[in-house]
């Protein structure tokens, strides 16, 4: 072992064994250190109470910490943070800072206050440093954080960092590719790549491939993109970057967030990260390293370590701003040379870097620094700071994670397995949350570049050729472009296509041309992702799709269940079947604020007492006996969360809609809308029918009256057709009713009926032409 950490190491264990001590000191020493200061020092009468924090069960006013650098006084940014609800900001200053900095909510750490802290690492940092942000975690830490959330005096969250995951568990997608995960690409820009990204997997396209589970560790290191002049390096600048403007780089603030696993890396810098407690000992930055390099090398170092205890990291759509002042990109190339070249390297050391099981996990995270000094990807003088950090933690009473007993990495082109993921995530084991195969593809932004031309066709433009591909002879009915404004309406809505059976998939083809452009996001749902792939893989685009079994629809709902895990950044959930026809434009004046839901097709009332009722689902197993189950679960009232509060409004809110108790109501489930607002009641609803498996046209109906009010609730109506009169179904046509249910585009009458009345409709009611003939040949 290299003699430096070798002393160091006993240095720190020597220490571990008088932590406990010293702990108890710790409250004394610096209780005494804080009060003596306060005699010269006037701004201390500002501090919170320093120490009694540490007591584990109190709890403090300030558990969420925003820790920023500045050398400026109060930035606007600044003020920005110090007024989000909730937070608590400290601004660790430096030599050029003002000395009179002061401004509510933070706590200014002047150079001669981060001295009086008397935290060990203080002697490893230099002036004019980034590092001398290590302070202003520890100050954080000793204050009572639970959470930090670090950025710099030039940010600006826009969400007021609600969109990060605070509790313990989380639903969500974890990707499941190769070793390199360009998170740029996830959120639609799929040029890009962030700073710290290996160069040479530039070219290199993510998989798309994600799992999807209900209940996941929640990431402990959160990471959100950025919108405006984002966090990339030097070349992309000096490559993409027009001359004369600003960056403006917009990315999708709809798509999921996404958990990383174990084994997979993504650079994550210090700009926009949510740091929980248990991942408080990767905040350390180095001092050895460039600017440009320092948090994009921690970050590498910190996910190696986090694999240690089971922990991960995860990205989120853009939740802040950031303009950049000018600067010369030359000099940030030059900054950032060591991170273009050594990278791919590191990556393979750390992929290849154990740590001895006898080792605790503190010790491994002194081992990698020095592994790391040892083969000079940092400075040996991390090592020191790397062991006073640590031993600082110790003495805040830092709970020391600890370790597990199995990590897996992946070699190059490797991609984890299922099989991996039942050792790597013990929790679900323990949870017997399943895993959902899903595919997601990203929607594509507007990139930036040099020249700001814009070549792309207008959404309209896009939307018409889309459709007068299964229908051409619409081109005959429009004179000249169209260029007209276009509705942007279902933009932030998620529309899930459902296969009740499978083997249908390729009629994808005509749903996409149909509505692929009206809604940017769009996941279609059923049994079998090999053979959906099968039938669309010659479509010229690839699909998002998730993979679950509904039993010919029976429980097509866990398909808006899956959606909602999914926590795409969306207005409302918009269900619909692969034979419903949408007529948009009647919608577009219908708030998304409620439920959509139809009184259509077999309405029928049932007494629930009744074994005998004629509704074909309500004799079978999934009707009745599943019912009953289920009332049972929500009159018992028993493992109810704290979002539902009590389950006999919602019981109370159907018998309002049926008129009567016991009392409820069989009808059409293949359209349906969700509110963002109760996306989450509107999951746990359905999953306590879904466990017992009932009948979709029961489920729906129900959980939708139960979650809206009468007078909130949006009825939709349209022609829902039985027996003879599917055989054509247009002769019901309507322009001005919803929808149409069901239609079987694939049939080559129904195709034409598209095409000469529907295809028309959109193109008179969407997009408001007026058509050279009214009749189609
Ligand atoms: C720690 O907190 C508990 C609960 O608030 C309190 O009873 C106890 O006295 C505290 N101990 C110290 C040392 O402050
Ligand atoms: C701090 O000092 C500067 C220059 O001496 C002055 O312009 C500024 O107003 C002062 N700020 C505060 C908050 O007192
Ligand atoms: C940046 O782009 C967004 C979205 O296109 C736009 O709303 C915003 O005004 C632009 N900002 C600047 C400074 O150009
Ligand atoms: C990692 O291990 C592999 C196989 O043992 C070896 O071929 C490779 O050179 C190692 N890479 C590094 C960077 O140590
Ligand atoms: C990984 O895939 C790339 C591209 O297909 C190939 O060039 C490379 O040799 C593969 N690496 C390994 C280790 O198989
Ligand atoms: C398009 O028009 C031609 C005649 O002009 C007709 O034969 C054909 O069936 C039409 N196709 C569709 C899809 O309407
Ligand atoms: C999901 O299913 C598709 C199609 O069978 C397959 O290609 C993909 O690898 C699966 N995803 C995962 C993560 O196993
Ligand atoms: C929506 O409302 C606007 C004005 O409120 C009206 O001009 C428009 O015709 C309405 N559109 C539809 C489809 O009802
Ligand atoms: C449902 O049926 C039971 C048994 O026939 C009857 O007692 C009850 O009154 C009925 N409930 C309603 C609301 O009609
Ligand atoms: C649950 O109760 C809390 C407070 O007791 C309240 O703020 C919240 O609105 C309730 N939620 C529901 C769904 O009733
Ligand atoms: C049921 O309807 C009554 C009368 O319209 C209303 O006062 C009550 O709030 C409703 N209850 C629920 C749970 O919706
Ligand atoms: C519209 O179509 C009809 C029937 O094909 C044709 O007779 C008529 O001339 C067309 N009108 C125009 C304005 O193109």
């Amino acid at each position: 072992m290299d003699k430096a950490l070798d002393i160091n190491l006993q240095r720190f264990t020597t220490h571990k064994l008088f932590a406990g001590l010293l702990v108890v000191c710790f409250f004394w020493m610096v209780y005494v250190k804080i009060y003596s200061v306060e005699m010269y020092d006037p701004e201390t009468s500002k501090l919170p109470s320093i120490g009694r924090a540490k007591n584990a069960t109190h709890v403090s006013p300030f558990e969420k910490w925003i820790v920023v650098t500045s050398i400026h006084p109060p930035t606007d940014d600044v003020k920005y943070l110090a007024q989000l609800p909730g937070w608590r900001v400290v601004v660790v200053g430096d030599v050029k800072s003002p000395a009179n900095w002061s401004y509510q909510n933070c706590d200014f750490l002047s150079i001669g206050r981060q001295e009086l802290l008397n935290f060990k690492i203080t002697d490893s940092l230099p002036y004019k440093s980034y590092a001398r942000k290590n302070l202003g975690y520890l100050y954080a830490i000793l204050n009572g954080a639970k959470f930090i959330y670090e950025t710099d005096d030039d940010n600006r969250p826009s969400d007021n960092l609600e969109g990060f995951i605070y509790t313990p568990k989380t639903p969500g997608l974890m990707y499941a590719g190769k070793k390199l995960f360009n998170p740029y690409q996830h959120f639609g820009q799929s040029t890009l790549w962030p700073r710290g990204y290996p160069l040479t997997k530039i070219g290199a396209v993510n998989n798309r491939s994600y799992w999807l589970s209900s209940s996941w560790t929640s990431p402990t290191i959160q990471q959100g993109t950025v919108n405006g002049d984002p966090d990339v390096d030097a070349i992309f600048r000096l490559t993409r970057k027009s001359a004369t403007s600003p960056l403006n780089v917009t990315f999708d603030s709809h798509a999921p967030p996404v958990l990383v696993p174990q084994g997979v890396f993504s650079p994550f810098n210090s700009q926009n990260t949510l740091f929980h407690e248990r991942a408080f000992w990767a905040l350390l930055i180095p001092t050895g390293t460039t600017f440009r390099m320092c948090d994009i090398w921690r970050g590498y170092w910190a996910q190696r370590l986090m694999w240690e205890i089971g922990d991960r990291l995860a990205f989120f759509p853009p939740n802040a701003h950031q303009n950049r002042s000018a600067h010369s990109y030359m000099e940030d190339a030059e900054d950032e040379k060591d991170m273009y070249f050594q990278t791919d390297f590191l990556i393979d050391f750390l992929t290849n870097w154990t740590c001895p099981s006898s080792m605790t996990f503190f010790q491994c995270v002194l081992k990698l620094t020095s592994d790391m000094a040892d083969k000079h990807f940092w400075k040996s003088e991390e090592i020191d700071l790397t062991s006073r950090w640590l031993e600082d933690l110790l003495e805040l009473g830092y709970p020391e994670p600890t370790r597990v007993i199995e990590v897996l990495t992946l070699s190059e082109n490797e991609t984890l397995k299922l099989e991996d993921y039942n050792v790597l995530h013990y929790d679900i084991f323990q949870h017997e949350t399943r895993l959902i195969n899903v595919t997601l593809m990203p929607v594509e932004q507007k990139s930036p570049q040099v020249a700001d031309f814009d070549m792309q066709d207008s959404v309209s433009q896009q939307a018409f050729e889309s459709l007068s591909k299964i229908c051409p002879n619409i081109t005959k009915l429009v004179n000249g472009p169209i260029d007209i404004f276009y509705s942007q309406y279902y933009y932030d809505i998620l529309l899930v296509i459902v296969f009740n059976k499978p083997g249908f998939y390729y009629n994808v083809r005509y749903l996409d041309a149909l509505y692929g452009d009206i809604f940017p996001n769009i996941i279609y749902c059923g049994d079998n992702a090999a053979q959906f792939m099968e039938q669309t893989k010659n479509l010229g685009k690839q699909f998002s799709f998730i993979e679950e079994p509904l039993d010919m629809g029976i429980v097509g709902y866990i398909c808006a269940i899956r959606a909602i895990e999914m926590n795409f950044n969306v207005k409302g959930f918009l269900i619909m079947g692969d034979d419903v026809l949408f007529k948009h434009w009647t919608f577009l004046n219908i708030t998304k604020e409620h439920f959509w839901t139809t009184f259509e097709g077999t309405r029928t009332f049932i007494n629930v007492t009744e074994s005998n009722h004629s509704w074909a689902g309500w004799k079978g197993k999934a009707g009745k006996p599943a019912f009953d189950k289920t009332m049972e679960d929500l009159n018992s009232n028993k493992n109810v969360p704290q979002y539902i509060n009590n389950t006999s409004l919602f019981l109370d809110s159907i018998w309002n809609f049926t008129g009567q108790r016991g009392i409820i109501e069989a009808s059409l489930s293949d359209l349906y809308y969700i509110p963002a607002a109760k996306r989450i009641q509107t999951s746990w609803y359905m999953t306590r029918f879904y466990k017992n498996h009932f009948f979709s046209e029961i489920a729906v109906p129900t959980v939708v009256r139960g979650l809206e009010t009468k007078k909130g609730m949006i009825l939709i109506n349209g022609s829902s057709l039985w027996g003879g009169a599917r055989s054509r179904p247009f002769k019901f046509y309507s322009k001005v009713q919803h929808f149409f249910h069901p239609m079987k585009i694939s049939n080559s009458a129904t195709l034409l009926d598209v095409c000469n009345v529907y295809a028309p409709d959109v193109l008179r009611y969407s997009f408001g032409l007026t058509l050279s003939n009214n009749t189609v040949v």
